[in-house]
């Protein structure tokens, strides 16, 4: 299928519009801290941000693994959190005060397919499961912006662990929740709900990370609250977000993307300089932060990691 129309992550930096104005309200709303009702008064944007509040919140911030670090300066949280890809919220980059929308308690996790049990476990149940630490990565957008943020949240693996598949499943499918009614975005033509896959050796590399957390926080809603899958040697689409359902399958998942333009995205999507997307180069890319133009890495700089994963692949189309 052929799509004329430019998507919110081809938009020029220039597009973007910071919100600062809502996010000093968000700070106010968060000093009110855990456990208080959070309503929403006349300074605020609407009662979208009236809800309960995080029963998660003690969890951040997490201990830092120093083995996961970068060496440049951290992307200002402002700019990391003011200039989104959320296509149910919009296709522009400026989705923050759309998605405030997003209602994430209560949040039921799926895990089926070829498991030993499929298991539904709320989301607040799952965290006291899983491992919290806090990482910093690089993330590298298909489009050619990148940032560096410190996330929070557990090996992708803590959770394939926890859903005990099969033996026969070869790759773990992760699906956004479907709610047109909460995400006008998903009333359009789009292949709805937003997915992505991984192969099993993919998803339990200890690089795989679901973030429940961003800047020592619970992660905010426009980055894909309360948990998102984070790749960092991956073109930033494979790392979906506002998870609902796990699924382990022995079928090669189509991603969101992949259905629709195969011509451009691909399952892989590995990161490298020198594989063009067919309409631009991805030699370089803009650091979002510093807006300095910086030489882009093979695997996004994580070959160390992962470059054995692709042995024996040659053949297939890994790079976008
Ligand atoms: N997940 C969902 N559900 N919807 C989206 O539109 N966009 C993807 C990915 N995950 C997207 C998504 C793209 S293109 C990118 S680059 C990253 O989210 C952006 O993550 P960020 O906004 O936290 O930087």
């Amino acid at each position: 299928m052929l799509i004329k129309r430019r998507r919110g992550w081809e938009l020029k930096e220039s597009e973007a519009t910071p919100e600062a104005v809502f996010h000093g309200r968000r700070r106010v709303v968060q000093a009110l801290g855990a456990g208080a009702i959070l309503s929403a008064g006349p300074g605020f944007a609407g009662p979208a941000l009236a809800q309960w509040a995080d029963p998660t919140a003690s969890l951040y911030p997490a201990k830092r693994n120093e083995k996961y670090t970068v060496k440049e300066p951290l992307t200002p949280e402002e700019t990391a959190t003011t200039y989104n890809n959320f296509y149910e919220f919009g296709t522009s980059k400026s989705v923050v005060k759309a998605a405030q929308a997003l209602k994430t308690r209560p949040w039921t996790v799926k895990i089926d397919g070829m498991v030993e049990k499929p298991i539904e476990v709320a989301f607040d149940e799952l965290m006291k499961a899983m491992p919290v630490e806090e990482r910093l990565y690089r993330h590298r957008c298909v489009e050619a912006w990148s940032m560096k943020v410190p996330w929070s949240g557990f090996p992708l693996k803590a959770l394939v662990d926890y859903a005990k598949p099969l033996g026969s499943a070869k790759y773990v499918e992760m699906f956004t929740f479907n709610d047109p009614k909460m995400a006008p975005g998903q009333n359009s033509f789009y292949p709805w709900p937003y997915n992505e896959g991984l192969t099993m050796a993919e998803a339990t590399n200890e690089l795989t990370f679901i973030s429940t957390g961003l800047y020592g926080k619970p992660i905010h809603k426009q980055n894909g609250a309360p948990l998102r899958l984070t790749v960092p040697w991956k073109y930033g689409f494979k790392s979906v977000k506002s998870i609902v359902r796990f699924n382990f399958t022995d079928k090669r998942p189509k991603g969101f993307w992949e259905q629709l333009q195969a011509s451009e995205y691909g399952f892989w999507a590995n990161v490298n300089p020198e594989v063009s997307h067919p309409r631009w180069s991805q030699a370089q890319e803009t650091d979002i932060g510093t807006q300095e133009k910086i030489p882009t890495l093979l695997f996004n700089g994580y070959g160390e990691y992962v470059a054995d994963l692709y042995k024996g692949l040659e053949k297939e189309r890994l790079w976008a």
